[in-house]
């Protein structure tokens, strides 16, 4: 069953997702040489329990932090620790908030000092393909013309979409029905319905997209070693045109 959320529940929502893309704005400011991904971890913490609201990742089926920090070729479930970042890395921060009721969910790849110029264009390509497969998310439409567009978007820039790691429903609960894969066939899935709040979220890699997690349980890294980015907002389906709830305005 997907969740069709009503207006009390929407204006829920976009609290909590305000409350997370801040956390996600703050914990991008922090991104500098030196700067341990632990200290980020906390800021993102402390800044989020500060609004009254709960990280949604902290425990999540045993997950030791607020915010999964993932450096280079790690895609996803960085966990946050003694690493300091150096010039040069690309970071991936993913944030969650639960809020009255409610869960916000957004990432993005900030980038550490002076970049290489690949890596730049990765986190280019990224973000673009999360607005390619956005401008698929009108009433009527089907959750793979949003797959679908992502992918044909990073392949025709020479990347690839990570395969085993999907987006998802988010609402009363992180991960809700339906999955939104960043791959997939237009006209398939189910069809998108105005009230529902999906994360998208494209993981892309430079090179292969298999990815591999280790011996901690979280951390996944790309196979091959090569870069990866990330880019996340929470979305929701209107009668018009898709509203990013994870943004910053207004508060
Ligand atoms: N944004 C990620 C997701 O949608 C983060 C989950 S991390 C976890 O799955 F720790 F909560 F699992
Ligand atoms: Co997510």
């Amino acid at each position: 069953m997907i969740a069709i959320k009503n207006e009390h529940e929407l204006e829920l929502m976009r609290q909590a997702c305000k409350i997370t893309a801040a956390a996600r704005a703050l914990a991008g400011e922090m991104v500098r040489p030196g700067v341990s991904t632990k200290a980020i971890d906390q800021a993102v913490h402390d800044f989020i329990v500060s609004q009254g609201a709960k990280p949604s990742f902290l425990n999540y089926s045993g997950y030791p932090a607020s915010a999964c920090i993932s450096v280079n070729s790690t895609v996803i479930h960085g966990i946050p620790g003694h690493y300091t970042l150096k010039e040069g890395d690309i970071v991936s921060v993913d944030v969650g908030a639960y809020y009255k009721g409610f869960h916000g969910d957004c990432a993005a790849t900030f980038a550490c000092g002076a970049i290489s110029t690949e890596a730049q264009k990765l986190i280019d390509v990224t973000k673009q393909s999360f607005f390619e497969g956005i401008a698929q998310a009108t009433k009527g439409k089907r959750v793979q013309d949003i797959s679908h567009a992502i992918q044909t978007y990073v392949e025709s820039n020479g990347f690839s979409v990570v395969r085993s790691f999907v987006g998802h429903g988010v609402g009363r609960q992180l991960h809700e029905e339906p999955e939104v894969p960043n791959y997939g066939n237009p006209g398939r899935g189910p069809r998108l319905i105005p009230g529902m709040t999906i994360a998208v979220e494209p993981m892309v890699n430079v090179g292969t997209y298999d990815v591999r997690v280790l011996k901690d349980g979280w951390t996944t890294v790309t196979a091959d070693g090569k870069l990866s980015a990330h880019y996340e907002n929470t979305v929701l389906i209107t009668d018009g045109e898709p509203e990013i709830l994870t943004v910053t305005e207004g508060l």
